[in-house]
Parts: structure tokens; C-alpha cells; sequence
């Protein structure tokens, strides 16, 4: 698969996605209401459907302001978000307070934020949504191969698939491809949604001068990766956050990367990344230079 397909599946729960999803944890401070009413037109008008939200974002306020961006739009989303398991809660009331907040009837993806408590025991209960119709697909965040494996274990009791496991995953952090869950993500079929794919923006500032030839060897690669990053935006006229994001599309096709942005301006460069592709050449070259973070 390329990232030129329009869609990717969310593993074998049915639903399909933009191959990019646009993250919401930003969508939180004071006066940027307006801006993100923006960031989801402009990124629905680019292609990009999929929404990637929490209960934990602002204390609720990312939900509500996508609840209140789908009451304006015509357009219908795919809506993700998630369940923070801390101890005495309740699963079913805190679904129920994120649908409120969300104005919808149904959620389409609802993830474990983190591993905390009986695995089992959290599947059982997003099994029940599943059943009483509150959530289409079931999700876990953060999860490792064997928490993974064990909530996926649970979930085929109900006949229902894991759908994704969202993880951090980007060119300074490759220890998706080492620690097994890429590899898991595609024996199982589960989507690998790649949460900060633009390293929180520290690759897209342009490096300011060569390493100096005494500094650290990380350094030395830090720089060195932002210098070819930097090459192949500027000779395929694209921006660098657009390599990084063509980059994790090309390397599985069971990754879906959700940037972060409250900016429209940044969510159209973002969506650009899906109407072109890095060669042979450039994926290995990059795929080199960041091989370091694989550790
Ligand atoms: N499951 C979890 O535990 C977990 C943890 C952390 C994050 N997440 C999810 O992952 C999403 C992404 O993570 P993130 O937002 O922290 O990090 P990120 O996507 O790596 O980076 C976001 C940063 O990049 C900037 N940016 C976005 N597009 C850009 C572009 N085209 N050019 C230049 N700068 C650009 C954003 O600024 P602007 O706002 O100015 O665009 C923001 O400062 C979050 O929104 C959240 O939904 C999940």
C-alpha cells in the first residue's frame, strides 16, 4: 500500500481512515477556540477525517470544542478518544461524560490511555460498550507487545478485534521497530497509531549551523538527520514536516500518524504529505541517518 490510497484501515474493526489523523491535545488553551474550528475544516478539506482526542485534554475541553466543530460541519469525522484507567473509575461513566461532551450518540474508536489495572478487566467493559452500541471500535495507548497481545486475547472472547495501539513514533524514537509492537501491529492486524510523528517539532527548524567536529555523536546525528531532512524538503519543494510524515506512511502501511497542530496553515501542509511520496533512495537515506533513535 501507498500513502497515495485514500484511506487505511484501523486494523480489522471495519472502519477506515485518512491515512493521517490530526491530534488535539493543544486544543486547550485559552483563545485558540476559533483557530481549531479552522484546523478541522481546513484539514476535512485536504482529506484528513480521522480525530484523535482525550477525556484528559484541557480536563475535557479538546472534546468539547471537536463536539462543537462536528455540530458546525457537514462532514463526518472519525472520531477517536480515551479512557484514562485510574483507580475507582468507571469506564462507563467516563464514556458516557466524553459522548456528552463530543455531542454524539456513538464513539467511533475508544482507547485505554495507558496500561493501569487489570487488563482483562478493561477489555470486559469495552467489550459492554461495544455491545450497548456506545463505541464501534476499541483501542489501547501505550501498551506494550504483551499488554497488547493479552487485550487483544480478551477482546477475541467477545469476537471483537483490537483495532489500534497508539504509541509515540517518529524518527527520534524508533522503538516501535524494536521493541515488537510494529512487528505485533502486523501479525495481529492492529493499526500502529503513531502519536508525535514530528518529534514535538524538534527536527523542523532548519539546523543552524554544521555540528561543530568536537560535539557529541548525538548531536552530530541530530544535525545530520535535520540536514537531510532539510535536502530532500527543499528539492522536492515540500516542507520537512511532510518528509517526516511521508516517512512513517512509507515504512508500514498499518501506521497512521496523528500530528499535533492548531494551526490550519500547518494542517493543509500536513495533509500534502499523502499526495506525493519519498523514493527508494530518500526512505533509505533518512531510514540511515535516524537509525540511532532506533535504540
Ligand atoms: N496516546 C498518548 O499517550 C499521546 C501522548 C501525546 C500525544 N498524543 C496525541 O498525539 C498528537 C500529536 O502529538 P503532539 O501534538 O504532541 O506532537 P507532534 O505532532 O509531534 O508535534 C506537534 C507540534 O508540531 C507543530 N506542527 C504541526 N504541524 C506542523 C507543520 N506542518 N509545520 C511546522 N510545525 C508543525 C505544532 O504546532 P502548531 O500547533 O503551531 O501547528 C506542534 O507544536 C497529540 O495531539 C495527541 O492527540 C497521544
Amino acid at each position: 500500500m501507498t500513502q497515495t490510497q485514500s484511506t487505511r484501515a484501523l486494523g480489522a474493526s471495519g472502519l477506515t481512515v485518512s491515512p493521517l489523523g490530526v491530534g488535539t491535545n493543544k486544543w486547550i488553551y485559552g483563545k485558540n477556540d476559533e483557530r481549531v474550528l479552522q484546523v478541522f475544516q481546513s484539514s476535512f478539506d485536504a482529506g484528513v477525517c480521522f480525530f484523535d482526542t482525550a477525556e484528559v485534554y484541557g480536563f475535557g475541553k479538546s472534546e468539547r470544542l471537536l463536539g462543537e466543530c462536528l455540530r458546525r460541519s457537514e462532514h463526518q469525522a472519525v472520531i477517536a478518544s480515551k479512557f484514562a484507567p485510574m483507580p475507582t473509575r468507571r469506564l462507563d461513566k467516563a464514556l458516557d461524560a466524553s459522548l456528552s461532551r463530543l455531542g454524539l450518540q456513538t464513539l467511533d474508536v475508544y482507547f485505554i490511555h495507558f496500561p493501569l489495572g487489570r487488563i482483562e478487566a478493561l477489555m470486559d467493559q469495552m467489550a459492554q460498550a461495544v455491545q450497548k452500541g456506545k463505541i464501534r471500535a476499541v483501542g489501547v495507548s501505550n501498551f506494550s507487545t504483551s499488554q497488547m497481545r493479552r487485550a487483544a486475547d480478551r477482546l477475541a472472547r467477545y469476537n471483537i478485534p483490537l483495532a489500534a495501539n497508539e504509541v509515540q513514533y517518529h524518527l527520534l524514537h524508533r522503538q516501535p521497530e524494536v521493541n515488537g509492537i510494529l512487528d505485533a501491529c502486523r501479525e495481529l492486524n492492529v493499526a500502529l497509531v503513531a502519536y508525535l510523528p514530528l518529534a514535538s517539532g524538534r527536527l523542523t527548524a532548519r539546523p543552524s549551523q554544521p555540528a561543530p567536529a568536537r560535539s557529541s555523536s548525538s548531536n552530530k546525528s541530530h544535525t545530520e538527520l535535520q540536514e537531510i531532512l532539510q535536502t530532500i524538503a527543499e528539492r522536492r519543494g515540500k516542507s520537512v514536516s511532510q518528509v517526516m510524515l511521508n516517512w512513517l506512511l512509507r515504512r508500514d502501511e498499518h501506521i497512521i500518524p496523528i500530528p499535533g497542530t492548531t494551526s490550519a496553515a500547518h494542517a493543509l501542509d500536513n495533509a500534502e504529505a499523502l499526495n506525493w511520496e519519498l523514493n527508494d533512495e530518500e526512505f533509505t537515506s533518512i531510514d540511515q541517518v535516524s537509525s540511532p533513535w532506533k535504540r
